[in-house]
């Protein structure tokens, strides 16, 4: 099959553009960097010829509704609106667990509108809602790393391996469209702040964590709030496992 990856560079898009080239599918790449920018869609039409699915998991680094919401929805329009143009059959949504249950957080809100589009387009759709990457800890203790010291929240998460979402999105997208499908997440729950501290001991990376719901992620997030559906697929790939493979700089 002929499937695009808008996002191809990031983080999930190399992993799923090795996935989906390795179980022998003709990929191609959408990124700015590529020549192709979803925010105006310059570029798209072209990129989108012959093309039967289509994989989003573009992201934006903006921390304000203001800014994630007009991002994400005129990227996704862009994005549909051609794919309807090309015939594409196939569009597949990277999502978040638990996006309808927290209403503050800025890139949630980016996120419930790209679903709020893909839902009511035509082109049929697979929405696929992941829980925390088990690199989330890196991320998010670089937002305020300062002077050797790093502000997270004591979240209680069940991390997923970047590399068993790529999987599953290539899994998806070769296949017919599925509407929602089951939320997604590594084996095991894990403290946020414990797995901060062995990825930065993995790493070697020496930082003072100081755990605070005054943060990008507030209070509404704690509990069992960001934690996957009875009902997830589970993934293989422990934190453990994964940490092994990290380097020492
Ligand atoms: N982090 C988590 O724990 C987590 C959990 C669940 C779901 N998710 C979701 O996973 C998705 C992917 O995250 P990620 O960390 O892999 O993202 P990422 O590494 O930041 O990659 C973002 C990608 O979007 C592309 N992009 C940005 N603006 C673009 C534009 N205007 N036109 C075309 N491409 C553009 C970037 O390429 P260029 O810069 O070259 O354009 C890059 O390839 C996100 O939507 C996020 O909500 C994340």
């Amino acid at each position: 099959m002929r499937i695009a990856v808008a996002g191809a560079t990031g983080n999930i898009g190399t992993l799923t553009v090795a996935a989906l080239e390795r179980d022998g599918h003709d990929v191609v790449r959408i990124s700015r960097s590529h020549g192709v920018d979803l925010l105006t869609g310059s570029g798209l039409d072209d990129a989108l010829t012959g093309v039967d699915a289509v994989v989003d998991v573009i992201s934006s680094p903006a921390a304000d509704p203001s800014e994630t919401v007009p991002f994400f929805g005129t990227c996704t329009r862009n994005l549909l609106d051609a794919e309807r143009r090309a015939g594409v059959r196939h569009h597949v949504l990277l999502s978040i667990a638990g996006v309808h249950r927290v209403e503050g957080n800025a890139h949630y809100a980016g996120k419930r509108e790209q679903e709020r589009l893909v839902i009511n387009d035509t082109v049929p759709w697979t929405i696929v809602p992941a829980t925390q990457f088990h690199d989330f800890p890196a991320m998010v203790t670089s937002w305020t790393e300062k002077n050797g010291a790093a502000t997270l929240a004591p979240l209680l998460i069940q991390p997923i391996a970047p590399a068993d979402v790529a999987d599953i999105l290539a899994e998806l997208a070769t296949g017919t469209p599925q509407g929602r499908y089951t939320d997604i997440a590594g084996p095991d729950p894990e403290d946020f702040v414990d797995m901060a501290r062995r990825l930065n001991e993995a790493r070697g990376h020496k930082l003072k964590l100081i755990p605070t719901w005054s943060t990008a992620f507030g209070l509404e997030m704690s509990g069992n709030t960001m934690l996957p559906s009875p009902n997830a697929r589970l993934t293989p790939t422990t934190f453990d496992t994964w940490l092994t493979q990290q380097k020492k700089p």
